[in-house]
């Protein structure tokens, strides 16, 4: 999905990138070995000068689901800009950032400013040119040579762990060291209008003894939107230096306190200097969303007084390659195996971890409660795949995070849709319906289930407040929990969602169907019978709703049930995607569009006209609708050419935004060979691996899963498919086939080939 609001865009500069910019990293960075990791390129799909900033991925450190990842500051973040572009010539600091994508708010930042001379506080005054020439990008560790403003340079390196950034500046040619910590700026609050701003106050002390300074910021861009005020929101940060502090002070809006060792307000910063002479300055900053005090721990018990950044780099690396290792692939080129890893590293981000040391500050009740708790989840999106691959490769998260969600359920009352720490409304639908389902179905366990019907039902049976009256439109402020908005108007007794009442009515009702169909599927699993038939009744007939059998389109309908146009109601999409949304309904929806042949021209025209758009989601399940039509072969053509079209290993590698994942699970899945269509089915729809062979060693399997294809980087057509030595006649293998590992082996053709293809027998 695309932020609704936009900058201007600049002219386009083509941004080659090959191997990872820059240089290796150091011996003592490069421990575990892990060819997987080397292959890892943080800057795919920054996006650089890609129009509207596609990509959106900033090259950061952290461990997987890291609560804070640390990257340079290249511009001040906000929604639609991220705080590293990879166009830019200087760095600003260095940003512990929780900004979980491009199109959302940040939320409680805290940045090292290194510098020597006269201590610069201010933004526009503090950058230092550096050159990717010279800098060091992994997952674990960043290094970059930053020009200091009065001459010399100061080498700037960095790793984290979850809740703690390690920094490392040494000095050369110098004089006057110095770290900065900014607490607060100026937050940007919209996307449209950049002096548009807020003044968050936050809070800093320095205590020289200690050699620490610690702060508060309560910045959260996206406060303006949604139900949750979440007043006492902020983040806590405790740095601590090994090096004893010479001179220090505080700094407010560009007025420098030296001496001060304590300031509240706006645009305030603590800084530290040292002895004339010092190399290198060695700071730990840990973070919390629950006080200075947790902070502190959170430093003492992730990164302890003594450890070396080496030693961070170390575990974060060795983090890494616990998962990446587990995907072996053979027969890419070099380039292919950095697009694939980077997919790999870039589908273990989101959502991240919000609790600390079995605790976690809730914004839907301001309050501080013990459990696990994430936050970064773009569910409109990451239903779609990335939650079925981390179901995958990350089973161990998979409670937590479910967890997680029905703790927001019981203190906010509802399942999130985007939550940014809190609610914000962002996208339709009410998709954590199928997140839950899914796990269930797939024996994920570590939840309360019977807690998570209940949450799942009111989804599906309350709707929010006003109903009747509010539109819910994108971003909407000051409305309640947008949720199933709708469904009390017309959906729950016509089967669709009025356009004049309702924005993004045609979306809606297709993603409720949907939903209503997860809930159905939980429903049977429980025994609840006479709730799975309703809901499935309700999930088979809404669809057809608003499928327009004169223009043999799907189209929003008014509350009078006329026809409101081909363009309206829809999301992140249009008519030709959205007529292909029936995901639980796929043989339902080809009877609707004329049958088999009839469904595979249209999925033809849909093609051919330049109308599949990979970087929405709508559109990602689409080319794997062949072979459930019978033209398998068709599909894989597609497939290989969305792949190639909309992913590389250059800055520009992504077409679209990265969805906290989404985008990559579409090319990893692509890369295995099939895809989850209908992710509450547990069915995965053949489609075309793109290698000789992949194998996965799936956490907790009794075996790999180790899938060959022989051939198949130059021959995209699949002839033949086994599943553990039984031929698979037709395209779809199941979650249990594989959730235990085993041996899937596809014969693959040059050329057209009949199976699961009828229009061709
Ligand atoms: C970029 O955004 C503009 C304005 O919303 C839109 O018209 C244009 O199609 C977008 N370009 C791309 C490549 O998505
Ligand atoms: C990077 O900066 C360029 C130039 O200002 C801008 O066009 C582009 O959208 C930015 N990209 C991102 C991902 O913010
Ligand atoms: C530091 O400055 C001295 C004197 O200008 C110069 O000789 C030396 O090469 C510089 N060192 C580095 C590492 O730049
Ligand atoms: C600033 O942005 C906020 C949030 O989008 C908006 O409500 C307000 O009207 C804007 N103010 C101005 C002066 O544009
Ligand atoms: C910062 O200082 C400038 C110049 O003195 C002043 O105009 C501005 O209001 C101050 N900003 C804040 C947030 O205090
Ligand atoms: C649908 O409703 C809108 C808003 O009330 C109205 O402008 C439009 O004419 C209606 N369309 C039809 C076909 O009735
Ligand atoms: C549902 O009913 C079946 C058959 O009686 C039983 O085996 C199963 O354990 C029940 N499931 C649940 C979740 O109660
Ligand atoms: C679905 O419900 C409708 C009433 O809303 C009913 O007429 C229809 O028979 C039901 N269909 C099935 C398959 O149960
Ligand atoms: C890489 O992919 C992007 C789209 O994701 C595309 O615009 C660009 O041309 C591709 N670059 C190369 C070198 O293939
Ligand atoms: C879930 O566990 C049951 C019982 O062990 C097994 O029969 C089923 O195949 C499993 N389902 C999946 C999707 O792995």
């Amino acid at each position: 999905m695309y932020a609704r609001r936009r900058l201007l865009i600049s002219q386009t500069c083509l941004v080659v990138l090959t191997v990872l910019a820059g240089q290796s990293p150091p011996s003592g960075f490069q421990d575990p070995k892990s060819a997987a990791v080397d292959y890892v390129n943080p800057l795919i799909g920054n996006g650089g000068d890609t129009p509207n900033g596609s990509g959106g991925m900033i090259p950061s450190t952290a461990p997987p689901f890291a609560m804070t990842r640390w990257v340079a500051q290249t511009r001040q973040n906000y929604v639609s800009m991220t705080p590293y572009n990879y166009t830019d010539t200087s760095i600003h600091g260095f940003q512990g950032t929780h900004q979980p994508a491009i199109w959302m708010g940040e939320s409680a930042q805290v940045i090292v400013v290194p510098g020597a001379g006269t201590v610069r506080s201010v933004f526009e005054e503090r950058g230092m040119s550096f050159s990717h020439d010279n800098e060091v990008l992994t997952p674990s560790y960043y290094k970059a040579e930053l020009s200091a403003i009065e001459g010399g340079h100061i080498t700037s390196e960095q790793s984290a762990t979850s809740r703690v950034g390690h920094l490392r500046f040494t000095f050369t040619n110098t004089t006057a060291p110095y770290v900065l910590l900014e607490a607060t700026r100026a937050s940007i609050m919209g996307s449209d209008d950049t002096s548009n701003v807020t003044y968050p106050l936050g809070t800093v002390a320095i205590d020289p003894h200690a050699r620490e300074i610690a702060g508060s910021n309560p910045e959260r861009q996206d406060f303006i939107i949604g139900p949750n005020p979440a007043f006492n929101f902020r983040g806590f940060f405790v740095a601590r230096f090994d090096t004893p502090f010479a001179h220090w002070g505080t700094a407010a809006n560009g007025t420098l306190h030296a001496g001060a060792t304590s300031g509240s307000g706006a645009l305030l910063g603590g800084w530290a200097a040292f002895a004339e002479g010092t190399r290198v300055v060695d700071v730990r900053v840990g973070v919390s969303f629950i006080s200075v005090e947790q902070a502190r721990k959170n430093l003492d018990t992730e990164i302890p007084d003594g450890s070396r950044l080496e030693q961070t780099a170390r575990a974060t690396r060795a983090a890494w390659a616990e998962k990446l290792d587990r995907v072996k692939v053979e027969g890419a080129s070099e380039e292919q195996l950095e697009t694939f890893y980077t997919g790999v590293f870039h589908s273990l981000q989101y959502p991240y971890e919000q609790s600390e040391d079995g605790k976690y500050y809730s914004g839907y009740d301001d309050a501080v409660h013990e459990g696990d708790s994430y936050t970064g989840y773009s569910i409109w999106d990451t239903y779609r795949a990335i939650w079925t691959w981390q179901i995958l490769l990350a089973p161990e998260r998979i409670p937590g995070m479910v967890r997680s969600m029905l703790q927001d359920y019981t203190e906010g009352g509802w399942l999130p849709m985007w939550k940014n720490i809190v609610e914000t409304n962002i996208m339709v639908g009410t998709h954590a319906d199928s997140l839950i389902t899914e796990a269930v179905l797939k024996n994920i366990t570590g939840f309360d289930v019977d807690l998570a019907y209940e949450a799942v039902h009111k989804d599906a049976t309350v709707p929010p407040v006003d109903d009747s009256t509010i539109s819910y439109f994108d971003r909407e402020e000051n409305v309640g929990y947008e949720v199933r908005a709708g469904l009390s108007t017309m959906y729950d007794t016509k089967g669709w969602v009025a356009d004049d009442i309702h924005s993004e009515s045609g979306s809606r009702t297709l993603d409720y169907a949907y939903d209503d169909y997860a809930v159905s599927v939980l429903a049977r699993y429980l025994n609840k019978t006479a709730d799975a038939a309703f809901f499935l009744n309700r999930s088979m007939v809404a669809p057809f709703t608003i499928f327009n059998t004169d223009t043999g389109f799907m189209e929003a309908r008014n509350a009078s049930g006329a026809w409101a146009g081909p363009d309206a109601g829809w999301t992140e999409g249009d008519k030709w995607a959205y007529s292909f949304d029936v995901v639980h309904a796929v043989d339902e929806l080809i009877e609707a569009r004329g049958g088999k042949a009839k469904f595979v021209q249209s999925l033809d025209e849909h093609f051919d006209g330049g109308h599949n758009d990979q970087t929405n989601e709508p559109s990602h399940h689409i080319p794997y609708l062949y072979a459930l039509a019978g033209a398998a072969s068709k599909g894989q053509a597609r497939i290989r050419e969305i792949a190639s079209a909309n992913y590389n290993n250059t800055v520009d590698g992504l077409s679209g935004n990265e969805d906290c994942g989404q985008m990559s699970a579409w090319f990893l899945f692509g890369a295995l060979g099939f895809y989850p269509v209908n992710p509450v089915s547990g069915d995965y729809v053949v489609g075309t691996p793109f290698y000789d062979a992949i194998t996965i060693d799936l956490p907790g399997a009794k075996t790999p899963l180790r899938i060959v294809s022989t051939g198949a980087p130059t021959n995209p057509y699949v002839k033949s498919v086994t599943v553990d030595g039984e031929s698979l006649q037709t395209p779809v293998i199941t979650h249990a086939q594989i959730a235990q590992g085993g041996k899937i082996v596809f014969e693959m053709s040059a050329e057209p080939q009949a199976w699961a293809s009828e229009t061709l027998a």
